[in-house]
């Protein structure tokens, strides 16, 4: 038997919430345009990144790769890359968090030249990345496995890519290969969340030539590859997921906790669905909301689909919430074919939900959930069982919340600092070794 240390959060049930809580820079931006920074020999300024273990984890990689990274203040770096040292990203960081394959794109598009580990497994769904390697193909890059690594050469000329289905990370890296290739690419069915539009906007202050249309039904992407890219500043856009995750407690509270840079714009969709519900996001001063609800809240239908529609990512947290209100609800995912591993935990605390074909939720609300031992099984279903522990009876202890860091800034400061009564704790953990 060996003794490892981990950290455990304990949740005792919190009935009403005040105070301020600040909306983090997204995690889901601040990776790509960390990755972009590799395009150009010239200083970049990102600020408003938020201190997260998948940022630091994409920085090491940088370090890697030789870029010199300097902290200005709390939220901002400076990164700049003037001489690689390596072209390649290494098992230890890839198997870590699947977003390194973002360095891709831009390492082939600067250098002609890239080894990237294949990311193996996700416990969310299999997660391919054969839509990224298929792009980078058609744009003439001979691409090979080899001992677990994609191996790239070839410096990328324009293409027109059409992606089989909505990929973020897909049309980020391909983007950010096109920025610097020789001729035009139009990425075809191109993923349109505000991330990857905060990715361009960086990349056009760059000097990259781009251009979006998105009229009806089209998600067509056209850049024109510049011969350099030039140093730049960009401030990272709020987290929607962690803002709506705040907006969930709210209303799960009833408390009228103030929401500061909550990205209104980029909710659109699921303010749309809440006020089904009857909760209601209150603008109270320049990006700053309160929310309110109805006494009885109503149940939803929830479908997951690529942005502008609901996002996948915000799945989990809303389970919590139907699971509390009264009548039966369903969510359908359709993004990931294993994203309801929150859904025995919530068990655990009480609710009542069926899986159907590991694609449906049926959400039959109970009137209350009650505190218990649970599992943050990936990022955002720990924050479906922080939701829980909020407004379940007693105490609820979430295990393997390191989950919860990759994704959630300081998230137990700023639970504390709206008076949820919630502890880190570091405990021993039995391993018991295989015989
Ligand atoms: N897919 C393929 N082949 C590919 C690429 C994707 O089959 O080459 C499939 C995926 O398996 C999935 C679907 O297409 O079923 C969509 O995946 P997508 O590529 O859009 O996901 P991603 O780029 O890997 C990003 C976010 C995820 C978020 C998804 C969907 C980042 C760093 N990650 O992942 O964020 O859930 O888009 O919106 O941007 C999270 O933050 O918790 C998270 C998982």
């Amino acid at each position: 038997m060996e003794n490892r240390e981990k950290e455990i959060l304990i949740i005792k049930e919190t009935k009403k919430l005040e105070g301020t809580v600040q909306i983090s820079g997204a995690k889901n931006s601040a990776l790509p345009n960390i990755a972009a920074t590799i395009l150009t020999d010239k200083p970049v300024i990102l600020e408003n990144i938020p201190e997260l273990l998948d940022v630091r984890y994409m920085c090491t990689l940088l370090k890697e790769i030789g870029s010199s990274i300097t902290q200005i203040d709390e939220k901002s770096w400076v990164f700049s890359l003037k001489e690689p040292s390596s072209l390649e990203a290494k098992y230890d960081i890839v198997s870590k968090m699947r977003a390194s394959i973002l360095v891709l794109g831009p390492m082939v598009a600067r250098f002609g030249e890239a080894k990237v580990a294949l990311p193996g497994g996700c416990p969310i769904g299999q997660r391919p990345i054969d839509m990224h390697i298929k792009a980078l193909e058609k744009m003439g890059i001979k691409i090979e496995k080899e001992h677990g690594f994609i191996v790239a050469k070839g410096k990328p000329k324009g293409a027109h890519i059409v992606f089989d289905r909505v990929t973020v990370t897909g049309t980020e890296n391909i983007i950010m290969a096109a920025v610097l290739a020789e001729g035009e690419t139009v990425i075809e069915n191109a993923a349109l969340e505000p991330e990857v539009v905060d990715l361009t906007v960086l990349l056009k202050k760059m000097g990259a030539d781009i251009t979006w249309n998105w009229k009806g039904k089209s998600r067509t992407i056209k850049i024109r590859g510049v011969k350099k890219l030039n140093g730049a500043k960009h401030k990272i856009i709020p987290d929607r997921i962690e803002a709506g995750t705040f907006a969930i407690l709210s209303a799960l509270t009833d408390s009228s906790i103030i929401i500061k840079d909550y990205p209104e714009n980029f909710l659109t969709y699921v303010n749309w669905i809440m006020r089904k519900m009857g909760i209601f996001i209150v603008k109270i001063g320049k990006n700053e909301v309160v929310v309110k609800k109805d006494k009885n809240l109503k149940p939803a239908f929830i479908e997951t689909k690529e942005y502008p529609f609901f996002p996948t990512d915000l799945q989990a947290q809303f389970m919590t919430l139907l699971s509390v209100v009264d009548g039966l609800s369903i969510i359908k995912e359709n993004i990931f074919e294993n994203r309801f591993l929150h859904v025995p935990e919530l068990n655990r605390l009480g609710a009542n939900i069926k899986v159907q074909n590991n694609k449906v939720a049926i959400i039959d609300g109970v009137k209350k959930l009650t505190g218990a031992e649970v599992k943050a099984t990936d990022l955002r279903a720990s924050a479906a069982m922080v939701l829980a522990g909020v407004i379940a009876e007693g105490k609820t202890i979430i295990h393997d919340i390191y989950h919860l860091d990759r994704g959630y800034e300081k998230i137990d400061h700023k639970l504390k600092s709206i008076g949820v009564d919630v502890e880190r704790k570091k405990v021993k953990q039995m391993l018991v070794k295989e015989v």
